[in-house]
């Protein structure tokens, strides 16, 4: 390789090198929002003049990326606002990656069962193919990794891990990162406020090929607001935001994320993180006491089998969950034919439901 070829090699970006190739020489779409201005009289966007909400500025469209929002969450994340992306959920991350990286038809991606569905699901409505690889029996990454990945642009590890709750040290974590420095890892932190200790979130800085998925759905209690957050080096964020919409996150919704995201919102939200997990050890416990095989719950749920002999059947354990009411989460996966998924609640709740466990059947 010549010099100059090995200089413009190195100078792309991994985040250049992976994208969709038509990407590179596309334009994003120049929203008046972006394009701007100065002055007293907007009429560049074709917005109505009239705001019939107590929300200010509802009547005009919102910015693509709140700074107000980015930098709170930077700063929870510990990264500048330059590493931080924001859209309407974890779930369009998702999307907007796929997206992003990979040519339908061509490329695919590879993630580890029982895992999140939304991973397969996002990769096939683009015609992504996808390896569905498992964990291993200590619901580990499996010992060959980088061999059964094979060419797959982007590799999605679930950590802790939805459906079984489980959790890959982040020291393992950074051996894939650096066994695949041509593939995008992607981090999946969803629930990770419920074991902070575990984030690779810190990782972002060093390794360019690493991606980490987070959510306001689960402990900051915003399901319902639909905001998510992608970290990564600032070249996959600018590659991504060729594909994103122009107005991803309405204006309510970035208020309340960025109340969410204060001070008193962080407090309350770790306030909440203990409640849940006591109340979710609580449940565990009484689980293991109706007979269920019990894995170990990092998130805010825990996975629970009804497989041992002579004890509670699934079936029956179904049968009487939706008899009092109380509706948990069973899975068509073979390997969890046995199981139901119960997310951890309040106090009161919690109470009701162990008062329905220590029930005979
Ligand atoms: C692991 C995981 N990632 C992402 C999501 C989606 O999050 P959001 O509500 O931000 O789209 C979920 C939702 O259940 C999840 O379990």
């Amino acid at each position: 390789m010549s010099v100059e070829a090995k200089i413009s090699v190195n100078a792309t970006s991994l985040a250049e090198r992976l994208a969709r190739p038509e990407l590179l020489s596309l334009e994003p779409y120049q929203s008046a929002r972006r394009i701007g201005g100065e002055g007293q009289i907007w009429i560049n966007a074709n917005e109505s003049p009239f705001n019939n909400s107590e929300l200010e500025g509802l009547n005009r469209y919102p910015e693509c990326q709140p700074p107000e929002l980015i930098q709170r969450y930077a700063d929870y994340a510990g990264l500048s606002s330059r590493q931080v992306l924001t859209s309407r959920g974890a779930d369009e991350a998702i999307e907007l990656l796929i997206r992003t990286f990979c040519i339908p038809g061509r490329d695919s991606i590879a993630c580890f069962g029982p895992t999140y569905g939304m991973y397969a699901i996002s990769a096939q409505t683009f015609n992504v193919d996808v390896n569905a690889l498992r964990l291993d029996a200590a619901y580990q990454l499996p010992q060959d990794l980088p061999s059964l990945v094979g060419d797959a642009k982007l590799v999605f590890i679930c950590n802790p891990n939805n459906p079984t709750g489980t959790v890959i040290e982040p020291d393992a974590i950074e051996a894939v990162i650096r066994s695949l420095p041509d593939t995008l890892v992607v981090v999946d932190e969803a629930y990770i406020e419920f074991s902070p200790e575990l984030s690779v979130v810190k990782l972002v800085e060093r390794y360019d090929n690493l991606v980490v998925l987070r959510t306001l759905s689960k402990a900051f209690a915003l399901a319902g607001a639909r905001c998510g957050f992608m970290l990564a080096n600032e070249a996959i964020i600018e590659m991504v935001m060729r594909v994103i919409a122009p107005y991803p996150v309405p204006l309510p919704v970035a208020k309340l994320a960025i109340e969410a995201l204060s001070a008193e919102g962080i407090e309350r939200m770790q306030t909440q993180v203990d409640t849940l997990k006591a109340n979710g050890e609580r449940l565990a416990a009484a689980l293991t006491a109706a007979g269920a095989r019990v894995l170990p719950a990092f998130g805010n749920f825990v996975l629970a089998y009804f497989d041992q002999a002579n004890e509670a059947k699934v079936g029956e354990m179904q049968a009487r969950l939706k008899q009092a009411g109380v509706v948990a989460r069973a899975y068509k996966d073979p390997a969890l034919a046995d199981a139901i998924r119960f997310s951890f609640t309040s106090d009161e709740q919690t109470d009701a439901l162990l008062a329905q466990l220590s029930q005979r059947a």
